[in-house]
């Protein structure tokens, strides 16, 4: 029996109950939404065990609950371990949403002739996560699950995953599996199925530039004493050099340099520069000196500044020489380098150029490893199989740019590899406003699962 007869006549249940999913809004970053965090991580519970998970368990944990299931009815079958998040990003700006973030609507465009649903989420990660939840459903249903598997789905992705590593460590017996499975990352295009084998890692870092002691009028003081915000600015501008590189003493020390017989076998993968100036309205793209787009966004450390303040930014002007600016700086990491180190490096290089005019503080949030998996494991034929049976095309191996800082955990404290099988778009707006998911991506996802889940368990034998 094949789960594809179950899939097409289940369609639209499967699509209505995403929505309702997405009606929830699970931002992990603002506490005002935990109550309803906590709705969401229970409407996942009731989904697993609604779709034949056993042991079904919200678990508590010191920041938002680790929603658990399992389904384990062969010993000598390879277990695997889904892994994906419930929460999402804040919606900020919402004035720049066409629809309101947190009632999905479906539209057709260009991108997506099928349509995609349009809210907070729907790609990242719970149009992706959920699709695993209904391929089980599916294999249950026909009878067709190839392998034990167990779901761990937590809350806290968007905000650093720091509690589900303890959870990870007190609970290795429960989580022991074969291989994890993750579908948070993206694919080249709907027509180029692609296989992350990498994530970078990232470093976060918080800075405070302090001038005087109180807010001046700019005017009785202006032009006599340092402006921190003028200071915090030119700070960080000499952070990157005339060829766009990182000026971090020892910043690129570790880094692990990409052959060049592989940068040409990456430079094989379709890209497009001119879709993708297009895609973002920039006549021009920038980045290190040497590197082309997808290289700066793959295999380079990157560092930016992802917000700045000081002063006065509300309604009208005020004539004010700000006391205090600050910004959020994060540097993207690539294998070799480690993000406590970096860390370090960024605090000790912020604090020996802040001029005597100001002082400065730094403080670290969170961080995390860059990933690397291999191409020639088990679990990478199994996934490449499974996409090429439902694309009818082998996936080509990227790296992705973006991180997931727990994948590399589970590799030191569970010794298990993870398979990042993504079937998102980078542009699907993650994080931005009018996120989106193609309804292809969606159904092509929960088809293609099961095939893992088959493939993975014949060559494991
Ligand atoms: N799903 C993303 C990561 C991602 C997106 C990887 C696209 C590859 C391609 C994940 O939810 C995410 O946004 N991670 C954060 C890190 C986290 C600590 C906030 C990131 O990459 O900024
Ligand atoms: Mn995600
Ligand atoms: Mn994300």
């Amino acid at each position: 029996m094949s789960h594809i007869p179950y899939l097409e006549a289940n369609k639209e249940r499967f699509l209505n109950e995403l929505l309702d999913l997405l009606r929830i809004p699970s931002v992990s970053a603002d506490s005002k939404y935990a109550g309803d965090v906590k709705k969401t991580a229970d409407f996942v519970a009731e989904k697993l065990k609604a779709a034949g998970a056993d042991n079904v368990e919200v678990c508590p944990t010191a920041g938002h609950p680790i929603v658990y299931g399992e389904k384990i009815f062969d010993a000598s079958l390879p277990t695997v371990l889904v892994y994906g998040h419930y929460d999402v990003q804040p919606a900020d700006p919402v004035e720049l949403w066409h629809s309101p973030p947190f009632e999905p609507v479906i539209k057709i465009t260009e991108e997506h002739p099928e349509g995609a649903i349009y809210a907070r989420g729907a790609c990242d990660d719970k149009g992706q996560m959920y699709m695993h939840v209904k391929a089980f459903e599916a294999m249950m249903q026909t009878n067709t699950l190839a392998c034990n598997v167990k779901f761990m789905i937590e809350g806290e992705e968007e905000v650093g995953s720091a509690n589900l590593g303890t959870f990870i460590k007190a609970n290795k017996a429960k989580l022991k599996a074969d291989v994890v499975l993750v579908s948070d990352t993206s694919i080249i295009a709907n027509d180029t199925p692609s296989i992350d084998v990498g994530l970078r890692g990232l470093a976060y870092m918080e800075v405070e530039v302090t001038g005087p002691n109180r807010d001046l009028h700019s005017g009785v003081y202006g032009g006599a004493v340092a402006n921190p915000a003028t200071i915090l600015c030119q700070m960080i501008a000499s952070m990157h050099d005339e060829n766009n590189h990182i000026t971090i003493p020892g910043f690129y020390d570790d880094v692990i340099v990409v052959s060049d017989a592989d940068r040409a076998e990456m430079a094989k993968a379709p890209f497009s520069l001119d879709a993708y100036k297009k895609d973002l309205n920039v006549d021009e793209v920038w980045g290190e000196k040497g590197y082309s787009t997808v290289e700066r966004t793959s295999i380079r450390p990157t560092l930016e500044v992802n917000g700045i303040w000081g002063g006065y930014t509300g309604e009208g002007s005020k004539t004010v020489l700000p006391s205090k600016a600050f910004a959020k700086i994060s540097m993207r990491l690539v294998p070799g380098q480690n993000s406590h180190k970096i860390s370090q490096l960024f605090k000790a290089h912020f604090e020996s150029m802040a001029p005597a005019y100001v002082k400065v503080n730094v403080t670290e949030h969170h961080g995390g490893e860059p990933v690397l998996t291999p191409t020639d494991s088990v679990e990478f034929g199994a996934a490449s199989k499974a996409m090429e049976t439902t694309y009818g095309k082998k996936p080509i191996p990227t790296r992705g740019g973006g991180s997931i800082p727990i994948i590399a955990l589970f590799e030191a404290e569970l010794g298990i590899k993870s398979m990042l099988m993504g079937f998102g778009l980078d542009s699907d707006a993650l994080h931005s406003p009018n996120e989106k998911y193609g309804l292809f991506n969606y159904y092509k996802g929960i088809e293609t699962i099961p095939y893992f889940y088959k493939y993975y368990a014949e060559m494991k034998k």
